[in-house]
């Protein structure tokens, strides 16, 4: 499968899921949030991150003063829900991976989230890519280089749109400056919600 844009070796797929892909999936991640909470989560130094987080898999993304990093757990204590079959699909379908999903992390974005310059860079393998998907409203992307600083590009993302940072471009800064609110109804309540599929181990 051949992406739409490729933008600093990052691959988009623009358009990837129709509406009726997208609302099923967001069903599923209802699902997810039921069981595993949605949390803010705080950096290191202690800032509350802005995006609301939970996850589904092995593994779930965590944040706290001890660091970032995978856990088995929800901050909770439970186990986190699996990873649904549409979501294992989109990862089978554009990863080109012969690996098994091993974790999908679920980023709410409302009222003004948006998420700093950073790199993935809590797996073991960095020979596996991170997919993201975009759902609701857009974001403007923006992709910078492989050290810190630099000049960057941007891009809106929108939903139903899926991200591919893999190969030489597996360890680009990136981040999310901004979101419109109101530029999709997708999501009851308005808002963003962003799905990062990776494996972990
Ligand atoms: C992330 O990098 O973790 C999220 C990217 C996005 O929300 O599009
Ligand atoms: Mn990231």
């Amino acid at each position: 499968m051949r992406p739409t844009l490729a933008l600093r070796g990052v691959q988009v797929f623009q358009g990837l899921l129709d509406r009726g892909s997208q609302n099923a999936i967001l069903g599923e991640i209802r699902n997810i949030v039921v069981k595993a909470p949605l949390f803010s989560p705080k950096t290191p130094s202690g800032k509350p991150m802005s995006v609301q987080m939970t996850s589904a898999g092995n593994f779930g993304w965590v944040s706290d003063k001890s660091g970032y990093r995978y856990a088995p757990n929800h901050p909770n204590g439970t186990v986190w829900p699996e990873i649904p079959s549409s979501v294992h699909q989109i990862w089978d379908k554009v990863s080109g991976s012969g690996r098994r999903l091993e974790c999908c992390l679920v980023n709410l974005y409302r009222d003004g989230a948006k998420m700093g310059m950073h790199q993935d860079r809590n797996e073991a393998e960095f020979g596996e890519p991170v997919v993201s998907v975009s759902l609701g409203d857009d974001a403007l992307f923006r992709i910078g280089n492989l050290t810190r600083g630099g000049p960057t590009e941007s891009i809106w993302l929108k939903s139903g749109d899926v991200v591919v940072m893999g190969g030489d471009a597996r360890l680009v800064y990136h981040g999310v400056d901004k979101t419109r609110a109101g530029s999709s109804t997708l999501l009851n309540g308005g808002g963003r919600i962003n799905l990062t599929l990776r494996v972990v181990t």
